[in-house]
């Protein structure tokens, strides 16, 4: 019988939640790399697939690296259940396509993912699912989007890149009182910084790709929430079209989990210096977008809602030439589209991540051509600020 750790704190569950060994009393987890699983006779086989007996059947959909770091996921998210997924976007478009059907409609911050937004623009569209988009802190913007066939809200806070935010619980409210599934994204925070779920969403997905691996190795995702929900919809959409996570990526991103809290607070301490740092620089001219600045203009809600704000760091140089001189003149910050790895990464995102929106859609998102992302790392953080200071006198 697996002991049950659910009472423990975070990193505790973090580290014991779903530490049963096999018969071989390993003390880490092994890696179960096989496509399929036998059976010892055909009516094993049959009463597996009908369900009358468990047991693991085809990676696909049963796998016990993959379960475990489900378990791990829903523990850390207080979540009854977990599916995990190809990628962060696998997560994504699988809550889509479970949760919705032509003739339904969804509400989706102008502030998501670029990939979201171009999945919202052609994949949703073209399935007669009606769109609209609106303005991630206006919750009168959410409430007058509801039509009669409004199933889902779906949403990132803080935004990636903009840092901009919503109160959680104020839109859960109103979500709750219309119907509607409220769907966070929680990328930039981790069960960490920041649990939607307590704060009264319905679902939370996430790219374990950034910090959950935190080390820019692998690719996952997950969804987390209801346990009814997640298999009645979610579980037979994943099952049959295969955008699954594999037991490798799993188990990758299960030690992940393991040093995640450790790796959070010092990503948190680094950026909170990082982005005071830059706030004073006489270059920065664009300002600092960091939501545990006092010059942010959703603080007071940050505080509240996020134990601790973050590793995202965003400045604005005014222009793209000059975004660009400071970039290249960065000599230990990883140029990538990535974030939340253990090293410091930059992004320009006009024209990297966000590159595939339209002009207005950039501009509605609040990504202009001078906007540097930064993904704080794990460096030191008097090398991290000594870098900035060499690259800003080029820029
Ligand atoms: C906020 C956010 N959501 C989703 C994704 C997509 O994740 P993945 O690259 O794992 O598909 C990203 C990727 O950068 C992201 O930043």
């Amino acid at each position: 019988m697996e002991q049950d750790f659910s009472a423990y704190g975070l990193a505790t569950r973090a580290l014991h939640m779903g530490r049963a060994t096999s018969l071989e009393r390993e003390n880490s987890p092994p890696v179960y790399l096989t496509s399929s699983f036998r059976f010892d006779s055909a009516e094993q086989a049959r009463a597996v697939f009908a369900g009358e007996e468990e047991g693991n059947l085809y990676s696909r959909f049963t796998n016990p690296t993959v379960a475990l770091f489900e378990e791990r996921m829903a523990a850390l998210e207080q979540a009854e259940h977990a599916i995990a997924t190809a990628s962060g976007m696998a997560a994504i478009t699988m809550l889509f396509l479970s949760l919705l059907s032509a003739g339904d409609h969804v509400v989706i911050s102008r502030s998501v993912f670029g990939s979201t937004t171009n999945i919202a623009n052609t994949l949703l569209k073209r399935m007669g699912i009606g769109v609209t988009r609106v303005t991630l802190s206006d919750l009168n913007g959410w409430e007058e989007a509801i039509t009669p066939a409004t199933r889902l809200f779906f949403l990132e806070t803080p935004a990636n890149p903009t840092l901009e935010m919503v109160d959680l619980a104020a839109l859960a409210g109103l979500a709750r009182a219309r119907g509607v599934l409220l769907a966070v994204d929680n990328v930039l925070c981790t069960p960490c910084l920041q649990r939607p779920l307590e704060l009264g969403a319905d679902l939370v997905v996430h790219s374990a790709t950034k910090y959950i691996d935190g080390q820019g190795r692998v690719l996952g995702g997950v969804i987390a929430g209801p346990r009814a929900l997640l298999m009645d919809h979610v579980y037979p959409m994943l099952r049959n079209t295969g955008a699954s996570l594999s037991p490798f990526n799993a188990w990758v991103l299960f030690k992940g989990l393991e040093t995640l809290s450790l790796r959070m607070e010092r990503h948190c301490d680094n950026a909170a210096h990082v982005a005071a740092h830059l706030a004073a620089h006489p270059a920065v001219t664009g300002g600092v977008l960091y939501p545990g600045l006092a010059s942010h203009p959703q603080q007071e809600l940050a505080a509240r809602q996020m134990r601790r704000f973050g590793a995202i760091v965003c400045l604005d140089l005014g222009s793209r030439a000059r975004a660009f001189r400071f970039m290249n003149g960065l000599k230990l910050a990883i140029m990538t589209a990535n974030l939340g790895d253990a090293r410091t990464l930059v992004t320009h995102p006009a024209t990297t991540t966000h590159a595939k929106l339209t002009d207005a859609e950039r501009s509605a998102a609040g990504i202009t051509e001078g906007l540097v992302r930064f993904s704080i790392g794990l460096e030191e953080v008097k090398d991290l600020l000594a870098d900035l200071d060499q690259a800003l006198e080029q820029a």
